[in-house]
Order: structure tokens, then sequence, then C-alpha cells
């Protein structure tokens, strides 16, 4: 599938996951929004990183246009659902597929675009901030607090606070937009200078 990176046998998040991939089998690798946005900018040359990327149709969007990209998931079940549909679609060459936990995974390169959905740690944002080049862009969308109302059990610290994430980009970057969308979630898009 890709390489491993540490022991990650029983991992919570990777045993919770790898349940829900377990009858993915048959949707559609529908790219996020935030890719789509993304990857319609004027960009660098340069690799697309996908942070929790799952079965990610915005990985595929993005070698479909000729990008490297590297995608990192602590799930090997949606590692290995990528892997089959990017052989499928003929841009597996492209595609780097990393099994690792996103608390220690660290950034080696920088990338035209960082892409993160579904997902947010705030030392994860603040430590892949400074993998984005030079005139490349940001997209993040997470919960934030208010999903707590539908969601009592979800963790406070997987929530966006006020402002965040775009009240945590250093100063060489622009927001794009930044907007909360259905489901009580935020969906920033940003570039850096
Ligand atoms: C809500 S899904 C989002 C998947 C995809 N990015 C999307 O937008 O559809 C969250 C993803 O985060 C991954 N994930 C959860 N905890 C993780 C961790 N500690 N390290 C790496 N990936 C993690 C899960 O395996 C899952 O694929």
């Amino acid at each position: 599938m890709g390489e491993t990176q540490g022991e990650l046998g029983g991992h919570p998040d990777r045993l919770r996951w790898n349940a829900k991939y377990a009858d993915y089998e048959g949707r559609p690798f529908a790219p996020h929004p935030l890719a789509d946005a993304a990857l319609a900018m004027a960009l660098p040359a340069g690799p697309v990183l996908d942070l929790a990327c799952g079965p990610s149709g915005s990985a595929l969007l993005a070698a479909a246009d000729g990008r490297r990209v590297t995608a990192v998931d602590v799930s090997d079940v949606a590692l290995e659902l990528l892997d089959r549909e990017a052989r499928r679609r003929g841009v597996r060459d492209l595609l780097t597929l990393v099994h690792a936990d996103l608390e220690t995974w660290r950034a080696e390169t920088t990338f035209a675009v960082v892409l993160c959905t579904g997902f947010w740690d705030r030392a994860v944002f603040e430590g892949v901030v400074g993998a984005v080049m030079p005139a490349g862009a940001l997209g993040w969308e997470a919960f934030t607090m208010d999903a707590r109302n539908e969601r009592p059990r979800l963790p406070a610290e997987w929530c966006l606070e006020a402002g965040e994430p775009a009240s945590l980009l250093p100063g060489d970057f622009t927001v794009v937009r930044q907007e909360e969308v259905p489901g009580g979630k935020r969906r920033m898009l940003a570039r850096r200078a």
C-alpha cells in the first residue's frame, strides 16, 4: 500500500476509522470542495499534501491534474481503498500513501497545496502550516464548538474555537475565505504570500 510510520496496530483512531471504512466499497471518490477551489487557483509547481485523507477524491483529483500527492492517514483501510482506486484510474504513480498518526508525522518538504478536511488538532495545524510553499494554498475544514450542541460526545479538542483556523495563520498568509458550512463545520481557504 505505502509506507507505515511507527507502531499503529492498536491505535484507537486506526481501529475506529478502519471499522467505519469497512463497508465503504462502491462509494464515489468525490473531491472535497476545498480541493476543487484550491486546485483552481494559480499555484506554484509542486506537490499536494492531503492530511487525514481517507479514501480521498481530493487526492485523486490532484493526481488527475498531474500533481504528485502525499496522502496521510492512520487508517490502512482508507489507504487501501485509495490505492485501489488510484490504480484503477492510472494515477497510482503520482501518489505517496503514508500510514501514520498525524500527532507524530512531520512534513519533510513543502507543498503547493496543503489540504485537511474532517480533522482538527491545533498542534497538527501549527506544525504543518510552514509546509505551504510561497504562493501556495492551505485548505482546512473541521467541526466547530457549535457542533457539540448536536454531538455532545465530540471532544472539545477536536473542534475549532471562534475565528479558527484563520486566527492561527502566520502573518504571511491571506485568508481567501472562511465560512461556516452545514453540519457545524468551518471551511477556510488561505494563500501564502
Ligand atoms: C472525517 S474523516 C475525513 C476524511 C477525508 N479527509 C474527507 O474529508 O472525507 C477523518 C479522517 O481522519 C483520519 N484520522 C483520524 N485520526 C487520525 C490521526 N491521529 N492521524 C491520521 N489520520 C487520522 C481518519 O482515519 C479519517 O480518514
